[in-house]
């Protein structure tokens, strides 16, 4: 077991509300926590705002403030929906911060001593909002090839990192660390499209604007955002400064969440940079893909946005955690269509889950008077089955959250729910009650409750609120029944009483209502 676990998210530009494709990675980040802070561990999230650049001074000159200001006022916004979302962060850094950088100056300097950083002259195609240069050949049909728009030639006097020097230390690198990128077939994107073409000299300066950190030597250059952005996961942990404690405890971090659009400098840059600094490399870096509308990416112009506020406001947070995390799988890009999140809502949280609880509530209160029975340790052979079936998925569970594949692990609980409904069926514990097979229908009842607490026990890191409520109902107060420690046992539970009347987690929605509500929202 890991004693502490570290884990980021990129750190957002703050050049708006925050969609729900945007939140995804957070939602991600911070479950991925809980699950390491479930089992005990020493664990710690980063997240927070990518301040500098071009496209920051744009917006805060629109809102008439200045760019300081503008950072400001979104940082706040930002804290703001991640304490809707119930992120459990434990630091928020912004690049404006003194203590960023003050370090980042310091970072450009030693890269200087070191021969790493040289000055030269660039010219390129220069996308604006991505804040990147891009070769000729890196075009797509002439337009930017992350995010599509219109591209310009920019020349400038710029200072360069010759990343071509650690090209062959890097590919080695990902050769003897299986485990440093996730998934595997996005390093095999790096060194095809990047790596093998002859990796190009990073520009990491900039002349053209002045919202960013100065050159402490050579003032008219501002530090060119990659290298000022990418450092925050070090310079948060206090790296190089008077107190680096957390430096020392946390870092190399064992997990950074990012997006397919950053693969490219998370794990090609970001890995040289550290090597230059002779720190090691984070143990793994976990590349997700992106949630689309029906009709591609999420834009105002296209009319599809939809903010996670307005879906918590009327849904709930853990109905809008679990469908993120279910959407999205590993190889593709994940859809957020109105009809999905109804159909998800009613199928697996309200019919899957909210009636396996309310029907064994209503159970035990009928044929034991709220009073789940003691196990008898003598399980007979439909309980056997659920015993072992339910520990399998225990342990797949396990394994995927360790891998990092949550879809799927999300998928395996809900087959253990879809299981667990049909144990019902299959005891029949109205028969057994009509033929008063008291011992068998106590099993039973034991068996739904105990399945019920290991339910909530594995949706605890993305869906709190709905565990505890399933803990509640199911009168289970001790806090170690609901940890990892004892989620394995099915004998040394001590019974407790249910609640008289069950109360409904979900409640199924009306299809043709909210798929319209839906729809209109995502029009305004
Ligand atoms: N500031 C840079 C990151 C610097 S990290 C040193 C940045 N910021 S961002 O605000 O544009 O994006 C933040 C994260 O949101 C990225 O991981 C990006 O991939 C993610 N997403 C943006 N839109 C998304 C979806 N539609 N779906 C899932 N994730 C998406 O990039």
């Amino acid at each position: 077991m890991n004693l502490k676990f570290y884990v980021t998210t990129p750190i957002y530009y703050p050049s708006g509300k925050f969609h729900i494709g945007t939140a995804y990675t957070t939602v991600l980040a911070d479950s991925i926590k809980r699950y390491h802070t479930l089992k005990g561990e020493d664990t710690y999230l980063l997240t927070g705002n990518d301040e500098h650049g071009q496209k920051i001074e744009q917006k805060a000159k629109e809102a008439n403030q200045t760019p300081k200001e503008y950072v400001e006022k979104m940082a706040n916004m930002a804290k703001e929906l991640w304490a809707k979302m119930e992120i459990e962060y434990d630091d928020f850094i912004q690049t404006t911060q003194e203590r960023h950088e003050k370090i980042v100056q310091k970072i450009f300097d030693r890269f200087m001593e070191q021969k790493d950083i040289y000055k030269g002259e660039y010219e390129g195609w220069y996308c604006v909002p991505c804040e990147t240069y891009f070769t000729q050949t890196q075009l797509k049909e002439g337009k930017c090839p992350d995010c599509g728009r219109e591209v310009k030639i920019m020349k400038e006097e710029a200072y360069f990192f010759n990343m071509k020097k650690y090209t062959n230390q890097l590919l080695k690198y990902y050769e003897e660390h299986p485990d440093f990128i996730k998934p595997e077939y996005r390093k095999n994107e790096m060194i095809n499209n990047f790596i093998k073409p002859g990796l190009e000299d990073l520009c990491v300066t900039r002349t053209s604007f002045d919202w960013g950190i100065k050159v402490i030597k050579d003032p008219k250059h501002v530090i060119y955002v990659w290298l000022d952005a990418l450092t925050n996961y070090i310079t948060a942990l206090g790296y190089e400064s008077k107190d680096d404690t957390l430096f020392q405890k946390y870092w190399p971090a064992d997990l950074q969440i990012v997006g397919k659009d950053i693969a490219r400098f998370h794990l090609i840059y970001w890995p040289i940079f550290l090597m230059a600094l002779g720190i090691p490399l984070p143990k793994t870096i976990l590349v997700h893909n992106w949630i689309m509308m029906k009709d591609g990416k999420m834009s105002k112009s296209k009319g599809n946005v939809i903010y996670p506020e307005t879906l918590i406001e009327r849904y709930g947070l853990d109905a809008v955690r679990y469908f993120l995390l279910r959407e999205m799988p590993t190889s593709q890009d994940g859809i957020f269509s109105p009809e999905s999140f109804v159909e998800r809502y009613n199928f697996d949280l309200c019919n899957d889950l909210s009636n396996l609880l309310n029907r064994t509530i209503s159970m035990v209160n009928k044929y034991f008077e709220g009073n789940i029975p003691k196990y008898n340790g003598q399980p007979n052979k439909v309980d056997k089955e659920l015993e072992e079936y339910t520990l399998e998925q225990i342990e797949k569970f396990d394994e995927k959250w360790n891998h990092y594949e949550i879809a799927t692990s999300i998928q395996e609980i809900w087959n253990l729910i879809a299981r667990t409904n049909k144990y019902i069926d299959e005891t029949m514990p109205w028969e057994l009650a009509k033929q008063e097979q008291t011992e068998k229908l106590q099993s039973c009842m034991y068996h739904l409750a105990e399945n019920l607490r290991k339910i909530a026990i594995l949706i605890r890191p993305f869906m709190k609120d709905t565990a505890n409520n399933i803990f509640r109902q199911i009168g289970i107060q001790e806090n170690d029944m609901k940890n990892w420690k004892n989620l394995k046992q099915y004998d040394k539970i001590e019974t407790s009483k249910v609640i008289k009347k069950g109360e409904p987690i979900f409640m199924r929605l009306n299809v043709a209502e909210e798929v319209e509500f839906l729809k209109n929202i995502m029009k305004k």
